[in-house]
């Protein structure tokens, strides 16, 4: 059968665009996937999804679309022409009365029964994602890249890319995954970074939005191998400044996501109004940090990085976002500013959230290479292959400062997520690189 959907006859409207009363009576035509099927004796119901929202649809025995309504199995593709109703007692307060059903593509019997295990939805990730649920989120992850993107557009700054084979690991503490390069090693980037710092003098704002690669086995809710990473780098930024962009960009996302996707956040069961106007951060240096973990109890000392577990009691208890300032040079990668009044911290941050822990990490930059040669050796790193990184300040250095978000992570808080592998649509971890 040929199927002409192509022709002005088959034009669909979409299911959001129906559910008004500028619709309600009129005759329409829609096309998608039937993501439920109920058979009484006289009547079929089936609801029809498209990537705007679903609408319950009614046919009954004596119609003419009995017969394909009958065939017609969940996720078969389909057209579907017939009368919007207006119906409190509908899920949507809408329904359709259908007149006419066009198979276009007749389902296998759906693998996904109700008791099926999380395990077994990740091996049949591409079926799975038609979940609403899952809908939603990805809808959510699309606003917050979006949001990202109008943030900084809007401030003046430049999108920037860069190169995701690098010559050299761009973090400190996060393990690399090696690739064979003509017969060369090279790396998949963890993060634009040291590049960013090199475009400064061309752009002087700049941000970017790409994946960043992890081979960390942390099999963790909040970890992935590959990761969607938010950057921005500012010339002429110091640190005060920076914690002030991270928590205006944000906020901002957060904002747009209340207001732009209030429904599907209501569908996740997320806090709409929290995240319509979250409250101001709070900052803790990290050594106060301490402090308060090992009055909880914690078995903690100056100079121990904080686990997750530790983030997620500091920020919990607030449940406000909260930065984490001020680490030990130590605990932290060779590129940040040391703190003039105390050497041995550096003016760097961790944002945490709460439920998640660490969204972003940032800091200054330092400016003293003499010390970042250093700090790179004692991290077991040869300074000579970041030739380049120094080469391009030896040209008219700046002070500047940048910082980095795990889009899944955002996502995850927004829509309250179990887990990162549920914020992006096929996820990378340690065990899984299918489907
Ligand atoms: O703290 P990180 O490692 O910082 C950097 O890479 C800096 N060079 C960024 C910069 O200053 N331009 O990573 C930044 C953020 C983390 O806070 C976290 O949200 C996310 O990236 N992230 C991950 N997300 C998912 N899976 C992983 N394995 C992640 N590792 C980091």
């Amino acid at each position: 059968m040929v199927i002409p959907i192509y022709s002005k006859k088959y034009l669909a409207k979409t299911i959001s665009e129906i559910k008004s009363a500028q619709y309600s009576g009129k005759k329409v035509k829609l096309r998608g996937w039937i993501s439920k099927k109920r058979s009484l004796k006289q009547k079929i119901f089936l609801v029809l999804r498209d990537s705007t929202g679903h609408i319950q649809t009614v046919t009954s025995s004596d119609s003419k679309a009995w017969k394909s309504a009958e065939e017609i199995t969940t996720e078969s593709s389909c057209f579907i022409e017939g009368v919007v109703k207006k119906d409190p007692r509908a899920p949507d307060g809408y329904e359709l009365i259908v007149s006419k059903i066009l198979i276009v593509g007749l389902a296998e019997t759906w693998p996904i029964a109700r008791d099926t295990s999380s395990e077994f939805l990740r091996d049949i990730r591409h079926l799975s994602i038609r979940d609403p649920k899952q809908q939603a989120i990805l809808k959510i992850r699309s606003g917050v890249i979006s949001g990202f993107h109008e943030y900084f557009r809007s401030r003046g700054y430049h999108e920037h890319q860069s190169p995701s084979f690098t010559p050299t690991p761009g973090e400190s503490g996060a393990e690399t995954f090696e690739v064979k390069y003509f017969g060369k090693k090279a790396y998949l980037t963890q993060t634009w970074q040291l590049y960013a710092e090199m475009m400064l003098p061309v752009l002087e704002k700049i941000y970017t939005m790409a994946p960043s690669f992890r081979a960390d086995k942390s099999m963790t809710s909040r970890h992935l191998t590959e990761y969607w990473h938010a950057e921005a780098e500012t010339a002429w930024q110091e640190f005060p400044e920076l914690l002030q962009t991270i928590e205006e960009c944000v906020r901002y996302i957060c904002s747009k996501i209340s207001k732009e996707y209030a429904s599907e956040m209501t569908l996740l069961g997320s806090d709409v109004k929290y995240f319509s106007k979250l409250p101001k951060f709070k900052k803790l240096k990290y050594r106060a940090a301490v402090e308060e973990l090992k009055k909880a109890g914690f078995k903690i000392k100056f100079g121990d990085d904080l686990g997750t577990t530790e983030e997620k009691y500091l920020v919990d208890k607030r449940k406000i976002p909260l930065f984490i300032t001020h680490y030990p040079t130590s605990l932290k990668a060779f590129y940040m500013k040391r703190d003039e009044k105390d050497p041995d911290q550096v003016l760097a941050s961790d944002l945490l959230i709460p439920g998640i822990g660490e969204l972003v990490g940032s800091s200054e930059r330092s400016l003293d290479f003499e010390d970042v040669k250093k700090r790179l050796r004692s991290a077991g790193e040869d300074p000579k292959k970041y030739e380049f990184y120094f080469d391009s300040s030896r040209y008219g250095k700046i002070p500047h400062s940048g910082f980095g978000l795990g889009i899944e992570r955002l996502v995850m808080w927004l829509t309250g997520a179990e887990s990162v592998k549920e914020c992006i649509a096929f996820p990378r971890t340690p065990t899984r690189f299918t489907p």
